[in-house]
């Protein structure tokens, strides 16, 4: 990797990063059985068709994060990997929902990642935040019993919401009292939207749940209409390059469609959304644009500063790093 651009990272899954190795050393630990014998076998089973066979893979490996410590490992682990790629401040994304239905108590989880988030200033030179996500493949009513479960955490070690799992077939519309719920506790708002779905579900993140970032957003340039409102409003779209290749939302990385959202003035940021699984951190995605891509320097460092533009920072803070 050559000298990495500092940067924010916006759309990231913790869970997300969970390495092979780190994974198989957890299962040990914990007792827990796997069906890979190697951290090159199960590396060996990232071979995904969409998203759904992604997921299936994630939520399962999950079963070897049981206590505090493995959600502090994960978390240090992911922090200094993404500080090593010029990641300055980094906005986490956690599936509650997908820890509490395996008998992991959500304090579990919030001690563990409460711990790596509170030294990573000092440790890893990275601020953060931290978002909850509902599944959006489960009801809204586990959605609204998630939230109100986390209300302990709102405003301190939690600061927003966001939307993400299985997409087609579960528009964002089924969310909007969790969402106005959220808006009134004071929390940001962002859902995964266009990544798989169509471009109304991108209108239905905007407008019905109000959400200030979209999470992916690639189908937008489907709709000129939509493409319009996201660019006349500059609604951040948090892309990933390294996981629409991965996931078959895109052929290959040349026919990625950033090069034409940039050009037609929406607010791009470039992250990595599931590094472990999908073949890099956010420094690896910047690379790959510019390899696989052409994207120049001018271009690249244009993404970071968005990065910063985007993020949920204060003036002042965003000022520190602009
Ligand atoms: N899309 C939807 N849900 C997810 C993803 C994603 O890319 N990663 C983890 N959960
Ligand atoms: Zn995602």
């Amino acid at each position: 990797m050559s000298d990495p651009v500092p940067k924010a990272e916006l759309h990231l899954h913790i869970e997300g990063t969970l390495e092979p190795e780190l994974a198989l050393d957890l299962a040990g630990r914990n007792g827990v059985a796997l069906p890979y014998r190697s951290a090159d076998e199960l590396r060996a089973a990232y071979d995904f068709q969409d998203l759904q066979s992604f997921l299936d893979l994630y939520y399962g490996l999950m079963a070897v994060l049981r206590t505090e410590r493995d959600f502090a490992e994960l978390a240090d682990a992911y922090l200094a990997r993404a500080a090593a790629q010029g990641v300055r401040h980094a906005e986490i994304f956690f599936d509650p929902q997908a820890h509490t239905a395996r008998g992991v108590p959500l304090a579990t989880v919030m001690a563990g990642l409460g711990e790596a988030l509170a030294a990573a200033p000092a440790r890893h030179g990275v601020t953060t935040r931290l978002i909850m996500c509902f599944l959006r493949d489960e009801p809204a009513a586990s959605a609204l019993e998630a939230f109100e479960a986390a209300r302990p955490w709102f405003g301190t070690l939690i600061t927003g919401v966001g939307l993400d799992s299985a997409e087609v077939g579960h528009p964002p519309a089924g969310f909007r009292e969790v969402y106005d719920r959220a808006r009134a506790a004071g929390l940001r708002l962002v859902a995964h939207a266009g990544e798989e779905g169509p471009p109304e579900y991108v209108w239905q993140a905007l407008d019905v749940l109000g959400v200030e970032r979209v999470d992916h957003g690639i189908r937008s340039m489907e709709d000129p209409r939509l493409v319009e409102r996201l660019v006349r409003d500059q609604v951040p779209l948090t892309v990933c390059p390294l996981s629409n290749v991965r996931l078959r939302c895109v052929d290959r990385l040349a026919d990625h469609p950033l090069p034409r959202m940039m050009a037609a003035g929406l607010l791009v940021t470039v992250n990595s959304d599931d590094p472990s699984y999908f073949g890099g951190y956010a420094g690896d995605n910047f690379d790959a644009l510019r390899d696989g891509l052409g994207l120049t320097g001018e271009e690249l460092r244009l993404l970071a500063a968005n990065s910063f533009r985007a993020a949920f920072l204060s003036d002042a803070e965003r000022a520190a790093y602009l």
